[in-house]
């Protein structure tokens, strides 16, 4: 296969240390201790909090003589404020001695937590935690526990944060916030609602897509983002009809960690360019809002990786529930352009099946707002590896493919 161009010079960093499987949460004490630290602060939602997540990873502190001080006032995208208040409590604990930071919850409190670990040691407004000349001291130690299968964040350094007065996103953290360890247990994933699960996973398909379009895609990612595609498009449809399916929930949770490696050294693209605009002004959640204009901007991307997405479309062939996608899926060869079809094909299946195939309209989107999405994608930072470059006006036409 010689589909993924493959850039002169390539670094993977191995972190971080991966702990997956059922259970598995109770080795966050342990890993906690063995940094040679005795307190550590929980940064989570009220949601998760409320679901008693939070207390399993608290009792699995407390059991390796681990003392934990709960901060749980990150809201879903969270603000420049949630970190600022995370940031007190973190230098509360720390009182001069020893802390880590364990973050338990889907992407906002993981983000928060990268963001709240380098502020509580450097003594900056939180808004300047993107700037590498502001930061002198490597941030606290971080475990990531995800409890959604969807945003990969235990798997990098950058806290996607929103300035409300700015009305954007900033990325908040360096090289020292990527998590030391990712503990994926599976069984903590079980009580997130179809919604959430169709969503979350929507999310992780889109960061393996975009890695393997980016323009600094790689053959090191796209191992990895080809298996996230097998794994999601095999088990979503599953996991979304019964939640209680733990192998399921496995799969769809490796697979989301997979897809977060494969970005790490690829970066995105213009779906999450729109989604994050989408997100920031109509409050669409990212994983549903991504769902929504993924295929829009697959087409707009095909011309010029149609052998990327042909290899894709190869990768949803366990697809196992949800209406057959039309076209030939087991045939012999087709021309590159038909499979990479194929593959826009497959993922408009793949969301209608979970029921994340909604017009932006039904979400109150109209063409009023186009033109301001369209111009907050362009400044988006992440639209730099987008592998077709794109004028505000084509951004416009792809949103509105989308209406
Ligand atoms: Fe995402």
């Amino acid at each position: 296969m010689t589909a993924i161009p493959t850039p002169s010079y390539v670094t993977v960093d191995p972190a971080p240390r991966l702990v997956f499987g059922p259970g598995a949460v109770a080795e966050v004490g342990p890993i906690v201790r063995d940094l040679g630290v005795r307190r550590a602060l929980l940064v989570t939602d009220p949601g998760v909090a409320a679901a008693g997540v939070a207390a399993r990873v608290e009792a699995a502190c407390a059991a390796a003589g681990v003392a934990v001080t709960v901060f749980d006032r990150v809201a879903p995208s969270p603000t420049l404020a949630d970190v600022e208040a995370g940031v007190a409590a973190a230098r509360r604990a720390l009182d001069g001695g020893e802390l880590a930071v364990v973050a338990v919850g889907g992407g906002s409190p993981m983000d928060a937590a990268k963001a709240i670990a380098l502020g509580a040691v450097n003594p900056v407004p939180v808004r300047r935690l993107d700037d590498p000349a502001a930061v002198e001291r490597p941030g606290l130690p971080i475990v990531a526990v995800p409890t959604t299968a969807g945003t990969g964040a235990e798997t990098n350094g950058f806290g996607v944060v929103t300035d409300t007065e700015a009305v954007r996103k900033v990325y908040l953290g360096d090289e020292s916030t990527v998590p030391v360890a990712a503990v994926l247990d599976p069984e903590l994933t079980l009580g997130v609602p179809p919604p959430v699960t169709a969503a979350t996973g929507m999310d992780a398909l889109t960061h393996a897509l975009e890695s393997l379009a980016s323009r600094r895609a790689n053959d090191v990612a796209a191992g990895d983002a080809l298996r996230a595609v097998e794994l999601v498009s095999a088990h979503l449809a599953t996991a979304v009809a019964d939640g209680r399916d733990l192998a399921a929930r496995s799969q769809l949770l490796l697979a989301a960690h997979l897809a977060g490696r494969a970005m790490r050294s690829t970066g995105l693209g213009l779906a999450h360019a729109i989604g994050h605009a989408l997100t920031n002004r109509a409050g669409i959640p990212h994983g549903a809002a991504l769902a929504m204009v993924l295929p829009a901007v697959l087409r707009f991307n095909l011309p010029v990786r149609a052998e990327a997405f042909g290899a894709a479309a190869g990768a949803f062939r366990f697809r196992s529930a949800g209406p057959t996608a039309p076209g030939d899926r087991t045939g012999g060869p087709a021309s590159a352009e038909a499979a990479a079809h194929r593959l826009v094909d497959e993922v408009a299946a793949l969301s209608a099946a979970v029921g994340t195939d909604r017009p932006l309209r039904a979400a109150g989107v109209g063409p009023g707002l186009v033109p301001v999405l369209a111009a907050d994608a362009v400044a988006d930072v992440v639209i730099a590896n987008n592998p077709r470059p794109a004028t505000e006006d084509e951004v416009a036409a792809v949103v509105t493919a989308a209406l």
